[in-house]
């Protein structure tokens, strides 16, 4: 794909928008379909590349997903023809690996391609096979495969503690232990807003679950036949596409009103969009935000929910790098996600990368120029900094942004900036 985004400065961006359902939400529930012998549904669906990607990996085992409506997905995992999700889909996409848990739940057996190393770091899988284990699952990896396999008699009920919040971890490990004899104890687990969501999923579906939204979770098992389907639940607003937006309004400086999300779910990304200097507002249905004053440079450093979410990251680094003065942005949850750094600083960003620290030296004005996504939230934030950017900015390799962003250039251009698709 050559096609680019052609972004121009742009001196004001106001109006209201409203994102679309989460990305790292809606994927999951795709995967805990598979354990309803019935029909689900999701509304609030994004039609972005990585939900038809999951449709396919469903439907590879036998699920038939469609879309009766726009923005609603119906999923019927009444009958499974197989156990496994293949290489050339997983590959792309490592979300995939979400398909691990409730395969081994519903029939026992689970063959899954290893998700391939990927621009953000090597994202390995070791602790969601560690809690695959824990209940009883035996497993292995053979020719780039993780292959899981539940004793006889079923997976049993454990008490786990992960070693990290994984979010992936986290869910393979609830999904699973749907299907295990027994009330599993999980601790230390993720509290992401769309692990909440997918228990909320769950416990319509008929599972019992005890302790959302805290590190530790009590899920009884249940024989997975017993699972009800028949019902439509709606994915809750992705947070990350919110503060994208938000980062947007904080640059350029609003007002912006973006809608359709939880404001607790980004509590601490606005709290340091104030501290820089933006005015934010919490409306019953979002938040807006604006500035008149200066930027002023503020140090974050990621962490598991609620602390700062890594997904924010390289938006804030886009804040920083026009702010008045230095800032240390640290990056604690994935071990190489500093290559957006490399390409804003293409665009006149002082920045120095020291390990797991980004030192950010605020210059008074970025200059446009070509660039290339990264990844998906680093091309998106090269959209940002293109806004700011004198003349233009090209961003190349949509295909990141395409996986997560349901009609950015649209929103964006709606806001009023300077930005269009170019085939
Ligand atoms: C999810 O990835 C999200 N993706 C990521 O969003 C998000 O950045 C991440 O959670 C953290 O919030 C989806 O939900 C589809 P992790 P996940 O397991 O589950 C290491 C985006 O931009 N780790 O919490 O893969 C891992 O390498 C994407 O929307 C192990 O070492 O994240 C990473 O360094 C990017 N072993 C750290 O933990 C394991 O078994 C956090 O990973 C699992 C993870």
């Amino acid at each position: 794909m050559n096609d680019y985004y052609l972004v121009k400065k742009t001196d004001k961006l106001e109006g209201t928008v409203q994102v679309s359902g989460a990305k790292n939400s809606v994927l999951k529930l795709m995967a805990a379909a598979i354990l309803i012998p019935g029909v689900t549904q999701l509304s609030n669906v994004p039609d972005i590349a990585d939900v038809r990607l999951m449709q396919q990996v469903l439907e590879s085992l036998g699920v038939k997903v469609s879309w009766p409506e726009a923005g609603t997905v119906r999923i019927d995992a009444t009958t499974l023809s197989s156990h496994k999700a293949p290489y050339e889909l997983v590959a792309h996409m490592r979300a995939s690996t979400a398909v691990l848990g409730p395969l081994v739940a519903r029939v026992g057996l689970a063959s899954v391609a290893l998700p391939g190393g990927c621009a953000i770091g090597s994202r390995k899988v070791d602790m969601h096979i560690a809690g695959l284990e824990s209940l009883g699952a035996s497993c292995r990896i053979e020719h780039g495969y993780i292959e899981v396999e539940a004793p006889e008699d079923g997976l049993k009920a454990s008490d786990v503690t992960l070693e990290f919040p994984s979010v992936g971890a986290t869910e393979n490990l609830i999904l699973a232990a749907v299907g295990a004899q027994g009330t599993t104890v999980v601790s230390n687990v993720a509290r992401e807003p769309e692990i909440s969501d997918l228990i909320d999923f769950l416990i319509t579906a008929g599972v019992s679950i005890e302790g959302r939204g805290t590190t530790k979770l009590l899920i009884e098992g249940a024989a997975t036949n017993k699972l009800q389907g028949g019902f439509t639940h709606k994915v809750v607003g992705d947070r990350v596409e919110a503060g994208t937006f938000l980062a947007a309004g904080a640059l350029v400086g609003g007002p912006v009103t973006v809608t359709g999300f939880e404001a607790e779910h980004l509590s601490i990304v606005l709290k340091k969009f104030r501290e820089a200097g933006a005015l934010t507002e919490v409306l019953d249905n979002g938040v807006r935000i604006e500035r008149s004053g200066p930027l002023k440079a503020v140090s974050i450093q990621t962490l598991p929910f609620p602390g700062f979410p890594t997904d924010m990251q390289a938006q804030f680094m886009a804040l920083m790098s026009v702010a008045q003065g230095a800032s240390v942005i640290t990056e604690n949850v994935f071990e190489n996600r500093f290559m957006f750094a490399d390409e804003i600083a293409r665009m006149g960003a002082d920045i120095r990368i020291e390990g797991h620290h980004a030192l950010v030296n605020g210059v008074p004005e970025l200059s446009g120029a070509p660039t290339v996504a990264p990844d998906l939230r680093g091309g998106a934030s090269l959209v940002l900094a293109g806004l700011v950017a004198r003349g233009e900015t090209r961003v190349a390799g949509l295909q990141h942004i395409d996986r997560g962003y349901e009609n950015f250039e649209q929103k964006l251009r709606s806001l009023g900036a300077q930005i269009e698709r170019v085939a």
